[in-house]
């Protein structure tokens, strides 16, 4: 079998790594990829938005499957191009990745199947936004409607800096075209977890939880980034959580999607936010998440590609979900000065380390291959992962493999899973 994947992460190098795994699979490529991806597929310079180059590619090569990681390809409708030219591709098509892509949407959905989330309004006029905020209560989040590299969230204390961020949202267009709508949410508090899940259209099948650290220093503290790391699975997640989400939550999204007549194919990853008063979605994704595809995939049990196939025919019901029982820890080693600004093109040593160990993986973000070997080309550049026994012990592996690693500027958060401390 021949498959292609769509991306140039870290998550998709995780997804061509345990797609490789499948005896089922000869080839693969990778629209664009990196580096570090370059090893364990052929990657071809087609950018993820280059809609009908990727067509043209999988058609000369006789793809037998396609594999979509990226947000923006699958809101803007990939999958049903590819699709439309009769290539069997996994993910959303555009009606159901909207799930994802506008978060206007994502809300309305669940307040019409009472699914449980933060009060909101959504806006389309910054002057009835701002009259909204006259009687709110703070703090309170504003949201771009659209993709906004993750960047589109705004927790405002006071009543000036949400004035501040409409403006900056709506009027001056911080996010682009994202920034045309937004929703003004009710601020939640709580520990917040990542669960992905397989589906079909019908069936949902839950992956092991995850928990993800969104800002750039120790402490939760600095600005917000893709992720500087993440464990799996996450001790918040209790059993009693699992019961709950399953019952008010994860089915209920899918038939709602599908009430709508957006049938969701692909993997949903629901953002939750454990409150006082029991969990609340957060946000939805209509894709894996990175750095949590770098923990959850690592301990999925099963042939990846049996999973992805019965996604496309509508049979995961049949499918049985296996984790292995242990843990994994993911530590993002990034360029200093990332998200903002930052040097690149630094050699990079260390990396053979990582060679024949089945419980440590690099997995390559912002990396690329010069005669001289790999040198770095982006923010985050690694996502170092380790598997342990437990969380602690993962989590020791993972950091004591971080320092196999050498490159200038490198830099990484000490405290990935420190909240394991305190379960
Ligand atoms: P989102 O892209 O919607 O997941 O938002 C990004 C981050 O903003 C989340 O991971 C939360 O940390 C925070 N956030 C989003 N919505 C809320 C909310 N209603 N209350 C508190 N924090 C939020
Ligand atoms: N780690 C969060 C995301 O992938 O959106």
């Amino acid at each position: 079998m021949k498959v292609l994947i769509v991306g140039s992460g870290g998550r998709e190098h995780a997804i061509a790594m345990c797609v490789k795994k499948s005896p089922r699979v000869d080839e693969i490529y990778c629209a664009p990829g990196n580096a570090g991806i370059g090893e364990v597929a052929q990657c071809v310079p087609i950018g993820a938005m280059e809609f009908d180059k990727i067509v043209a590619f999988a058609k000369e090569k006789s793809i037998d499957l396609t594999i979509v990681g990226m947000d923006d390809p699958l809101v803007g409708g990939l999958v049903d191009e590819l699709e439309a030219a009769g290539i069997r591709t996994f993910g959303p098509r555009k009606n159901a990745a909207i799930l994802e892509g506008s978060k206007a949407f994502s809300k309305d959905l669940m307040k019409k199947y009472n699914i449980p989330t933060a009060a909101y309004e959504n806006f389309d006029d910054p002057e009835k936004a701002l009259a909204y905020l006259e009687q709110a209560s703070f703090p309170i989040v504003l949201k771009a409607d659209g993709l906004a590299l993750g960047k589109g969230v705004l927790i405002c204390n006071t009543l000036e800096e949400a004035r501040d961020g409409v403006k900056s949202i709506m009027e001056d267009k911080k996010f682009g075209s994202a920034g045309n709508k937004m929703v003004i949410e009710e601020f939640m508090t709580g520990r917040e977890v990542s669960v992905l899940s397989f589906v079909d259209g019908k069936t949902i099948k839950i992956m092991s939880s995850a928990q993800d650290h969104k800002r750039a220093m120790d402490g939760d503290k600095g600005l917000n980034t893709g992720g500087m790391g993440t464990f799996s699975p996450s001790p918040f997640y209790t059993e009693e959580v699992d019961e709950f989400c399953r019952k008010y939550i994860y089915q209920a999204t899918v038939d709602a999607m599908a009430a709508e007549g957006r049938e969701f194919k692909g993997v949903i990853f629901f953002g939750l936010m454990l409150t006082e008063k029991g969990p609340r979605v957060l946000e939805y994704n209509a894709r894996f998440g990175d750095p949590e595809a770098q923990v959850v995939l690592p301990r999925m049990k099963n042939d990846m590609i049996e999973v992805v196939e019965a996604c496309i025919d509508g049979t995961l019901d049949k499918v049985d979900l296996q984790f292995e029982d242990n843990a994994a820890v993911c530590v993002v080693l990034a360029s200093d000065g990332y998200p903002v600004s930052y040097e690149k093109g630094f050699p990079i040593t260390g990396l053979e380390k990582f060679e024949g160990r089945d419980d440590y993986f690099v997995f390559h973000a912002g990396t690329k291959k010069t005669e001289a070997g790999f040198v770095t080309n982006g923010g985050r550049v690694l996502g170092v992962t380790a598997k342990g026994a437990d969380l602690k012990e993962a989590r020791s592996k993972a950091y004591e493999a971080t320092e196999w690693i050498g490159f200038e500027n490198k830099y990484m958060r000490h405290d990935i899973g420190k909240a394991i401390d305190e379960a």
